[in-house]
This record gives structure tokens, sequence and C-alpha cells, in this order.
């Protein structure tokens, strides 16, 4: 039986690789991606979303565009991070197959979330902006779904914006403090996606060659978008590629651990804007609200990606250009 899986997402070099993940994991069915703003403006993540699906002939998921901006601060969008358009690589122009459907993504969440009777996973990879609206349209979201996994924040880490906080909940921390504190979230924040790296020399078929197709071009891209200075910040030898952590540790259980604690969210002043707050001592007396993961097992999840991305290009002639 294949689980249902929605994958709320702004790509994004690392959302693409998780995305790549999910499609080709056959105990998952990718339900639609919903899209948001954050590495770029949602028009382009929308775009990316879509020539990601074009790229890997799954033109039948349907995409749902979502919000444009967070839901009291300005927008920020991370090109310097991720590349101009929110993205690296060689991308196909998006085409008709993959046109958005009418509905917004606040309302398909709701609606996939409805249709599937408490058996789908939303894996939400960007800010939470959408689900923060969806929870709006629908008080029972937490409960028509089987489970909420969030990459956001940095509980027991330095952040990646400010020093308390993390991009996705830094970018719209109204949002992020909304779903925490209503949707018993799984939080596979900064404590352990900084250090899920793939470097691509494990990865059979990209050899950085010239010859390279463009899926090889692409997947080299996304792999090491990390600038050098970013590196050397985080003492890493290759870009963390967060996003992708969330949806391996919904193929496996083991791939990370958790643990459960009174969760907030700062979201108002400068300071504690997006910073994830757990009450691992216990100081507050309030009942869990929320699971973070605190160790990971690298070594299962790269096996993870390695083995779908070489499945993948195994059925992409190398020589294909676009
Ligand atoms: C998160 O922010 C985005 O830039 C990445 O795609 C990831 O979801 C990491 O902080
Ligand atoms: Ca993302």
């Amino acid at each position: 039986m294949t689980r249902p899986l929605l994958i709320d997402t702004d790509p994004g070099c690392d959302d693409a690789v998780a995305i790549l993940l999910a499609l080709e994991c056959d105990a998952l069915e990718v339900t639609g991606l919903t899209t948001v703003h954050g590495n770029a403006p949602v028009e382009e993540t929308t775009a990316n979303a879509r020539a990601i699906l074009e790229f890997v002939d799954r033109t039948d998921v349907p995409v749902a565009m979502g919000a444009d901006r967070p839901l009291l601060v300005d927008l920020e969008t991370s090109e310097h991070v991720h590349g101009e358009g929110g993205i690296m690589g060689d991308l196909p122009d998006p085409g008709p197959a993959t046109r958005p459907i009418e509905t917004h993504a606040a309302q398909y969440i709701v609606e996939q979330a409805r249709a599937h009777e408490g058996d789908l996973s939303l894996a939400a990879i960007g800010p939470l902006t959408n689900v923060a609206l969806a929870v709006a349209i629908e008080p029972d979201l937490p409960d028509l779904l089987d489970e909420l996994v969030i990459m956001g924040g940095a509980a027991f880490t330095p952040g990646n914006v400010t020093p308390l906080a993390e991009a996705n909940f830094h970018s719209d921390p109204h949002a992020a403090r909304r779903v925490v504190r209503d949707c018993d979230p799984t939080i596979v924040g900064l404590d352990v996606t900084q250090r899920a790296a793939v470097p691509p020399e494990l990865v059979d078929g990209l050899d950085g060659s010239e010859g390279d197709g463009p899926l090889e071009r692409s997947l080299q891209a996304w792999l090491t978008y990390y600038e050098d200075d970013r590196l050397e910040r985080y003492g890493i030898d290759s870009a963390a590629i967060h996003d992708a952590l969330v949806v391996a540790s919904l193929i496996d259980d083991d791939v990370v651990e958790t643990s459960v604690y009174h969760l907030e969210v700062g979201a108002d002043g400068d300071l504690a804007r997006g910073a994830l707050v757990a009450d691992a001592n216990d100081v507050t007396g309030e009942e869990p609200n929320g699971r973070v993961a605190v160790d990971a097992d690298y070594e299962r999840y790269r096996e993870l990606v390695v083995r779908s991305l070489e499945r993948r290009l195994a059925r992409t002639p190398s020589d294909v250009t676009q």
C-alpha cells in the first residue's frame, strides 16, 4: 500500500532533491505540490516546481500555487543562496501540462486532507504560510492529517538567518507560530539538517563531465548549491540538502530520532523573530505539543538518497539534450 504525501514547497535546490526523492519512492504517492514564496517569489517557485515535474515526466502530479507573501512581515527571498530564480541547474520552461490548478494551495491542502481521511502526510519544506492559512480554513486539519513534518527552526543549534532563526521560520514567523501551536508537528530542523549533505561524487553517473545530460547537470548543482563561505561558516564539506531529510524521514522511520517538547516560535521583535524554542527542561510545565528531530542516521539517509538518484539517472539517457 502506498502512503499519500502532499509537499508544500518553495523550490529551491534542496527542495528539488526532496521532490525527486519522494517521486522515486514506490511507498509514497505524491498527491500534489503546493507552492509558496520563500527561496524566490511564488511565481518563480511555482515555475520551478512545474519544471522539476516536467524534467522527470511526472506531469500527472497537480501543482497548486499558494501564498505570495508572509502573513504579516515583508517578503524576503533567498536567491543569494539558491541562485537566480530560486534554483540552480538547467530546467525546462514549464509547459501547459503542469499549469497550476485553479485551487489555492491552502484550500488544496484542506481538500487533500479531507479526501484522504487521516492518511495524508504533509511535508512542509518552505515557509509555513500555506499551512497556517489551511489551518485557518479548517481548524481540524491536524486531525485530518496522518502527520505533518516540517523543515524549519533551529531548536538547539544556531540559526542560518539570524543567530536564533532558521530561514523557513524566519520568513513567516507568525505562520510558523500558528502551525507549531496548533498542528502537532514533527520538526526536522537545522539541528539535524545542517549535516544532511549528499556529495555528488557518491552518486554513480554524477561525474560532472561535459557530456552529462540536463538532469545530471542539475543534480550536480542542487547537491552543491552552497557557496564556499557558507561551507566554511558551518564547518561542512558539502551543501546541506535540508528538505530531503524530511522526505527521507517519511520513507524510513529510523532516519531521524525525535524528542517531544513544549514548543513555541518567537514572532515579534527582531531578535526572537522565527526562533524555535523547545522547553527542554520543562520549565514552563506546559504539555508537549510537538516533536523535534534531535539526531539523524546520516549514513542511512545518504544511502536512501543516493540509491534513489542512481535509479532515476539509470532511466535517463545521459546524452538527452533539451
Ligand atoms: C530551508 O530554507 C530554504 O532555503 C531551504 O530550501 C530549506 O527549506 C533551510 O533553512
Ligand atoms: Ca525549501
